[in-house]
Formats: C-alpha cells, sequence, structure tokens
C-alpha cells in the first residue's frame, strides 16, 4: 500500500551487485517494498561509473536492469526501473556519452547524472560541462550540496546553472539527517532557485533507503509549498524520464528576496574568520 504524495527518484543504487549499494537482489526487493510504501512510482537505477573503482558500462547496467525488473514482476511490486548512471566527471565522460557506453536517463540521449569529488572541483571541470552543453546532453550535478568547494563559494555552481546544467539535491541533505549545516544549505540553495530534482541517493533498505525522498518533500512542501515540492519530486523527474527540458522553481515559490553571498558564508563552519 503506497503512502504519502507520489514522487519519482532519479538517483538511487538499488541494482545489486555493481557497486556500493545493494549488494544481493533480496536487498533490491527491501529496497523496492520500502519505495513503494513510501510513495516512490518509479526508480532510476544509477549505479556509479567512471570514479576509480566502478565501472559499469551501459551494457551491464541493462542487463542488471532487465533482471531486476523480472524479480519486481515476480514479487508484484509494482515499481517501475529505470536506466542511468552515476557518471563521476572525468574528461572521458563526454566521449563516453557519445560513444553510449555511459547511459543517459532513461537512454533517451538528453540528460546525464554527473558526480563530483567530495572536497574539490577539479580543473577543467568547466571545459567538461561545456563539452556536455554543445553536443546537447544536459550535465545534472548530483549532490553538489555535498562538495565542500562548492559549499564555500556557491556561485560556481549558479554559473553553471545559467549555462544550463540542472542540480539534484540529497534527501538526506533537505530532511536534516546529514546535519544542521547541509540542510541550511539545502534551503538556501532551493530559495535561490538553483535546484531542479530531489533524489534519495539510496543504498540500503534502511538509513540511506529510498523513503527519505518523501521526508524530504515534506520539508520542501512546508519551506516553499506544495507545487513546488511537486515540481522538484515528481514533475521534474517525468520530464527528465522523457527527455524534456526540466522547469526551474518559478519566483513565486520562492522567497522575494534571494539570500547575498556573503549570507552563504556564515554557513561554512570551516571558513577561516577574519577579526
Ligand atoms: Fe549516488
Amino acid at each position: 500500500m503506497r503512502q504519502g504524495p507520489a514522487v519519482i527518484d532519479v538517483h538511487c543504487h538499488i541494482l545489486p551487485g555493481l557497486d556500493d549499494g545493494a549488494h544481493t537482489f533480496e536487498t533490491a526487493i527491501d529496497m523496492a517494498r520500502v519505495a513503494v510504501a513510501a510513495g516512490i512510482l518509479g526508480i532510476v537505477c544509477t549505479p556509479h561509473h567512471l570514479n576509480g573503482v566502478y565501472r559499469n558500462p551501459a551494457v551491464l547496467v541493462r542487463h542488471a536492469l532487465a533482471d531486476l525488473r523480472q524479480r519486481l514482476l515476480d514479487a508484484e511490486i509494482p515499481l517501475d526501473l529505470f536506466a542511468g548512471a552515476e557518471i563521476h566527471l572525468v574528461p572521458e565522460v563526454p566521449s563516453r556519452v557519445l560513444d553510449g557506453s555511459a547511459l543517459t536517463y532513461n537512454d533517451r540521449g538528453k540528460a546525464v547524472l554527473v558526480e563530483l569529488p567530495k572536497k574539490t572541483v577539479p580543473r577543467g571541470t568547466d571545459v567538461i560541462l561545456g563539452q556536455l552543453l554543445r553536443h546537447g546532453i544536459t550535465p545534472v550535478i548530483a549532490h553538489p550540496e555535498r562538495n565542500l568547494a562548492l559549499a564555500r563559494r556557491p556561485q560556481r555552481l549558479a554559473e553553471w546553472v545559467d549555462w544550463g546544467c540542472k542540480v539534484q539535491l540529497t534527501a538526506q541533505s533537505c530532511s536534516g539527517d546529514f546535519g544542521e549545516r547541509l540542510q541550511r544549505l539545502s534551503r538556501r540553495w532551493l530559495e535561490s532557485g538553483w535546484v531542479h530534482l530531489i533524489a534519495s541517493d539510496a543504498h540500503r533498505p534502511t538509513r540511506r533507503s529510498p523513503d527519505t525522498l518523501s521526508v524530504a518533500r515534506a520539508c520542501v512542501a512546508a519551506w516553499l509549498g506544495e507545487d513546488a515540492a511537486t515540481l522538484l519530486t515528481l514533475d521534474n523527474p517525468r520530464r527528465l524520464l522523457d527527455g524534456e527540458d526540466l522547469i526551474a522553481l518559478a519566483s513565486g515559490m520562492r522567497p522575494e528576496t534571494p539570500p547575498a553571498e556573503s549570507d552563504w558564508l556564515r554557513f561554512v563552519p570551516w571558513r577561516r574568520r577574519t577579526p
């Protein structure tokens, strides 16, 4: 039985045995049950790719996806699964996307989920993002709120959004499960209109689980209203799956005065303070 508003999860490590997400089909099935109970209609399966540890080329992901779909059918779990990948943003990404070995969202060839290292924005990142955009591929930046360099200098992220990149926050950052600092940061970025998607980035049936998306949705609804919450967790995910452009949060859904950059820095505790 589904509970809560319908949502679609566009970042989830549910495919078993491919990365640090679900290790077995049993775990994946448990994650699927948790997802359905939380109101999740569909999940984009996004195993890590090109991150120096895991290589999950498209052919392997498609095979694992077909297997898990069949298992869900056998278990009568009403959850749609879609193809995807979480691709580490290395210089080969544009060529791997164009030759088809790195999966785009729902295999549409329109958008890719890309992740940065945890602490830095490597030299060349602007070039890689620009190459993808010039080829008509929209980069969706996975959980930028968890990148220390972007937290220090969020204007960099705003520039990427101006170029046409899209932004996906992690549900647990919004809900406060990753701490008050990340929750405040997430809210500020939402209020600035930089965020297009919220996703679970789930790896397990508990703790880092798919149902965190519903908790985050409730937070966003309380901060920005129901329309904004629906846009970020259902409407834009649907558009992503259909290969359509994502919609930015309308100014009417946000506070009238976005925070100045100096406001951001108050929330960066590791910033060296001048006397
Ligand atoms: Fe992830």
